[in-house]
């Protein structure tokens, strides 16, 4: 593999020709008219021009599974243990085994493998906080092709590194990923570098849909897939494929409560601005999706579903104990949405749930477990008053013990106690094996004590 160059040494002048339709070479203009939400310029993307959408069609996907054959893994689809439990033939498209852990790699690869030569030269560049950005730099390099990623400061240090360490030229630029797109798209102009926006450029459209295209190699007799939805690149391309192939096959995309901006955009016909806050599906965190993906998308979607953040954190936990996978919340909304109970209709159905990503920081993936197993009623938090005199806590204790729950924390408190001063307050966190168990304890704790205050989960 050849050494990657530098970023002066790639700051060559801009190549106007643009062979391919697709790809346009960036128009120059900076278009004060659109703004980004963050009140800085947005340089136009004529690649993603709300003026004339690209409705990338079914021969775009088959032109990308043949060019990405030989570079992308064609992940497995296999039936889940779950599928009893949930009362559906569940096979999950396991995604996050692709190499840098998402199905991100489909559209960077097509897109870097469809430049222009003389651009292959060049170079891209991109922001992105995570799958994207690790996508492309790890493409770039195994085509040797110089790839600029611009990651907001609150991009996670592992996928900092990761990208620096497949070779990209890196740049940590702006407070959020709007602020960052900004200013890859000046620098992009500046060194003649190509904007490939992450869930638009039609390339990554076209590359995602062959994710759609195996689905139903492998398992042609599927009814339906549930896809996660951010800026609408996966469920445009997949859907698109899926649909032409199988045109009864039912297409549902999810989104995080905390995110919901195609739904939004379905509503208004058109994508909108919607508020995004902080989730634990934050590869979906895209404010306004992309205008490609939903004029591709908007009329393949059969249903729109928002999940809970509490059960995007069950789902990851599920993943861990029952499938031995490790799915980020991006890749785990579809999942979360059957938990949830929002998909009834598939019961009995061959349902794939695309886990598209697995990239989590482990200290992030430690919180969630603990909110999952709150949110399955496994991890409980109660305070209850108790004698203070000798015994009063061992009382409790012992009770505890010989239910089979397990202590995690415990905590007791006497001067701000309104009742008997020989009373008190001992806060406890702990641990039961199932729902069914924490409400026996419920039960068994009210009956000994008058003052039992079961504490409401976070969320
Ligand atoms: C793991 C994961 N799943 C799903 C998505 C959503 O894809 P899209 O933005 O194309 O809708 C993303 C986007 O980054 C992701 O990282």
């Amino acid at each position: 593999m050849s050494k990657r160059r530098s970023e002066a040494a790639v700051a060559t002048p801009r190549n106007k020709k643009g062979k391919d339709e697709l790809n346009p070479i960036p128009g120059n203009g900076i278009n004060p008219s659109m703004c980004n939400g963050t009140g800085k310029e947005e340089i136009k993307d004529p690649s993603c021009d709300p003026e004339n959408p690209v409705k990338i069609t079914f021969q775009d996907v088959s032109a990308a599974a043949y060019k990405i054959k030989d570079g992308i893994h064609r992940s497995p689809c296999i039936k889940s243990r779950m599928s009893a439990m949930l009362d559906m033939d569940i096979y999950f498209k396991k995604e996050f085994l692709q190499f840098t852990g998402s199905f991100k790699e489909r559209g960077a690869r097509y897109a870097l493998s469809q430049l222009p030569n003389d651009q292959k030269k060049i170079g891209v560049i991109a922001a992105s906080a995570g799958n994207h950005a690790l996508a492309l730099s790890y493409h770039g390099q195994c085509l040797d092709i110089p790839v600029t990623v611009v990651m907001p400061l609150i991009a996670p240090m592992m996928k900092v590194q990761a990208c620096r360490s497949y070779g990209a030229n890196v740049i940590i630029q702006g407070n959020d990923i709007s602020e960052s797109k900004v200013y890859a798209q000046k620098m992009g102009k500046e060194k003649g570098y190509i904007y490939i926006n992450g869930y638009d450029h039609p390339h990554i459209l076209a590359g995602q849909g062959t994710m759609g295209l195996e689905i139903i190699e492998q398992v042609p007799d599927v009814d339906a897939v549930v896809i996660p939805v951010g800026g609408g690149g996966l469920i445009a391309g997949a859907a698109l494929a899926l649909k032409n192939l199988k045109p009864s096959v039912q297409i549902i995309g999810v989104e995080s409560e905390r995110c919901a901006s195609f739904s939004e955009a379905l509503k208004a016909g058109k994508p909108v601005r919607t508020d995004v806050s902080s989730t634990i599906a934050d590869g979906l965190a895209v404010p306004t999706v992309g205008v490609n993906a939903f004029v591709t998308a908007k009329d393949l979607v059969d249903k729109m579903v928002i999940v809970k953040e509490e059960y995007i954190a069950l789902a990851i936990l599920r993943l861990v104990e029952l499938e031995k996978a490790i799915v980020e919340g991006a890749g785990a909304t579809g999942l979360a949405a059957i938990l949830e109970g929002m998909l009834p209709e598939l019961t009995g159905k061959k349902v794939v749930v695309a886990l598209c990503g697995g990239n989590i920081d482990t200290t992030a993936l430690g919180r969630v477990i603990e909110r999952g197993l709150a949110a399955d009623g496994r991890l409980i938090r109660f305070v209850i008053t108790v004698s203070d005199r000798p015994g009063g806590i061992a009382e409790l204790t012992k009770l505890l013990a010989d239910m089979g729950v397990s202590i995690k924390d415990i905590f007791h408190e006497r001067a701000w106690l309104k009742s008997d001063i020989f009373s008190v307050q001992v806060k406890c966190v702990v641990e039961a094996r199932d729902k069914a168990h924490s409400e026996e304890l419920e039960a068994a704790l009210r009956k000994r004590y008058n003052q039992v205050a079961w504490l409401p989960k976070y969320f």
